[in-house]
């Protein structure tokens, strides 16, 4: 099924019980170098994340593991206590042991999964302590460790949601979440997000965006500017982004806006002038036939579109 409209919904409703506006913003970069410890400018990713809230984001995207902790304790610090419509979604279910864990190379995981129940429940208790909330709006299982089986990992969630301590759960993959693991996790929990690397120039996981589509559940898009490949002049948007008086970034984002009802973007940025140039992108309005010239024009550009390797039991039993 594909949906697409000229004027494009700014909100999305998933599984009738969550609203959020579709352009949100992503923090992991308001930590330090390789996503490791404090921000270097901790007053400027203050004014981001305030900036943010003034332009009418209510969705913001981070994780136990950026830092570890100190990206939630930015958000924290900015801004609570915290505007009743804003959702703040966390992730846990990955271990760190340095800043150069996320080092895109294909010889060793890009990640470490850890699922045990145990240690999800201890990560979940931290990420209220580190928030300052009683319930955690929405929680992510970072990656699903194929070492523990599904079950346990999505069944403790499910506990901790039981107890108030969760309101609502997703799923987020490296570079993503199939079809298979969403159907099972299904089975288990009432999943409203799954969050996949997809941009214009990496789609490989467009089936899961329409099953998520098909199925009311937010597809959240990590990487929606491929990592910052999609920005500036020597990005494969920029002819064509000038021809619609957008800047790059802006096209990318309403390209992701209008190819899919069900997407809930959360573009990154340390600059608040790169924020207020990204949150206008919801003003661009493209037809259908715009947006297959610009999907065409990309595809012929052949830009090269970086992805992790799929996580394996093999590799995470290495560990
Ligand atoms: N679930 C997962 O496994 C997973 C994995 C990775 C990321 N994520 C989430 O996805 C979010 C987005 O990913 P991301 O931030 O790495 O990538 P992104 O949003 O695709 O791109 C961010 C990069 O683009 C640059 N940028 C943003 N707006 C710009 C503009 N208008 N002009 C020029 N440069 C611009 C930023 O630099 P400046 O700071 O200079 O603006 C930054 O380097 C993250 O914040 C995180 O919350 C999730």
């Amino acid at each position: 099924m594909t949906t697409r409209h000229t004027n494009v919904a700014m909100q999305l409703t998933v599984r009738d019980k969550l609203t959020v506006n579709r352009l949100g913003y992503g923090a992991m970069h308001l930590t330090g170098p390789g996503m490791w410890g404090d921000p270097i400018d901790p007053e400027g990713a203050i004014r981001v994340l305030r900036r943010a809230i003034d332009l009418g984001v209510n969705f913001i995207d981070t994780a136990d593991s950026y830092g570890p902790g100190n990206n939630e304790r930015i958000i924290r610090r900015a801004l609570h206590p915290y505007p009743d419509d804003l959702v703040i979604s966390t992730k846990g279910g990955l271990l760190r042991s340095g800043p150069k864990d996320w080092i895109r190379s294909e010889g060793v995981p890009y990640i470490v999964p850890l699922g045990r129940p145990e240690y999800l429940r201890q990560q979940v208790e931290m990420s209220l302590r580190n928030l300052g909330v009683e319930s955690i709006d929405l929680y992510q299982l970072h990656s699903i460790d194929p070492a523990v089986p599904l079950a346990d990992q999505l069944g403790e969630l499910v506990r901790l949601q039981e107890q108030g301590k969760i309101r609502h759960l997703g799923l987020s993959g490296q570079p993503g979440v199939t079809i298979n693991e969403l159907n099972q996790a299904r089975e288990i929990a009432d999943i409203v997000a799954v969050e996949n690397l997809y941009n214009i120039a990496n789609r490989a996981d467009e089936e899961t965006l329409r099953y998520a589509e098909g199925h009311h559940i937010a597809f959240i898009p990590w990487f929606p500017l491929g990592h910052g490949d999609l920005v500036g002049k020597e990005s494969v948007l920029a002819p064509i982004a000038a021809q619609y008086d957008a800047t790059p970034s802006q096209l990318a984002l309403a390209w992701l806006l209008h190819h899919s009802t069900a997407t809930l973007l959360i573009p990154g940025t340390t600059s608040v002038i790169h924020l207020e140039e990204n949150m206008r992108a919801a003003e661009i309005r493209l037809g259908n036939a715009e947006m297959d010239a610009i999907t065409a024009a990309v595809d012929r550009a052949k830009p090269q579109a970086w992805r992790p390797r799929r996580i394996h039991a093999d590799i995470t039993q290495e560990r």
